[in-house]
């Protein structure tokens, strides 16, 4: 089925808390699989999301400073921990905590990327997303992409310094708080 620009509704979905949102991609970010979770919380078909590329489900709250982060540690070999608001394809959006890592074969050659998501807990919703607001609202004061990025990155970094933490450690002091 071809859809048009999906418009956010403003309505939430969840997922149960023993529930994984799988996907996987090839080194384009281009998936490669996703698991029946991951197509009823997005509301996609399987035939919809193979192949295309990963921000089919990108929603317009998320700054784009933080996918940045995100491909610059996976391309440095790291795993990364991010909350993410995905656009489903009916307009409904749903928050995770998602756990990025690089997928190696038995040579230990890089073959591409693995996601799993949890449903995050709703305190450290509420504070990533003062905090997204924030960079986004940045971004959107940049004519091109790269600006908006070295801008609301630079304000990320001055934000995770005043509390002394990497964004990873962000991550966890928040799972942890409201835990
Ligand atoms: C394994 C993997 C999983 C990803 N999962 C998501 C996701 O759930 N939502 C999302 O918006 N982007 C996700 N991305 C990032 C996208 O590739 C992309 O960087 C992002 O949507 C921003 O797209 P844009 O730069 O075209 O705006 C993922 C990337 C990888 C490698």
């Amino acid at each position: 089925m071809i859809r048009s620009a999906v418009r956010p509704t403003g309505v939430e979905r969840t997922f149960a808390p023993d529930e994984l949102i799988v996907s996987k991609t090839d080194l384009k970010g281009r998936l490669t699989y996703a698991n029946d979770v991951f197509l009823r919380v997005s509301a996609f078909d399987e035939d919809e999301v193979i192949g295309k590329p990963h921000n089919i489900i990108r929603h317009p709250a998320m700054p784009r400073c933080i996918f940045a982060l995100l491909w610059e540690t996976l391309e440095a070999g790291d795993e990364m921990f991010a909350y993410v608001v995905n656009l489903a394809a009916d307009g409904a959006h749903y928050w995770v905590l998602a756990h990025v890592t690089p997928s190696l074969d038995e040579r230990g050659t890089l073959v591409g990327y693995h996601s799993n998501r949890r449903v995050p807990d709703r305190a450290a919703v509420a504070t990533i997303e003062q905090l997204y607001r924030r960079l986004v609202d940045i971004e959107k004061r940049h004519g091109s992409p790269k600006e908006a990025i070295a801008a609301s990155s630079a304000q990320l970094t001055a934000d995770l310094a005043a509390r002394g933490q990497s964004y990873d450690e962000f991550v966890w002091s928040l799972a942890g708080a409201a835990a």
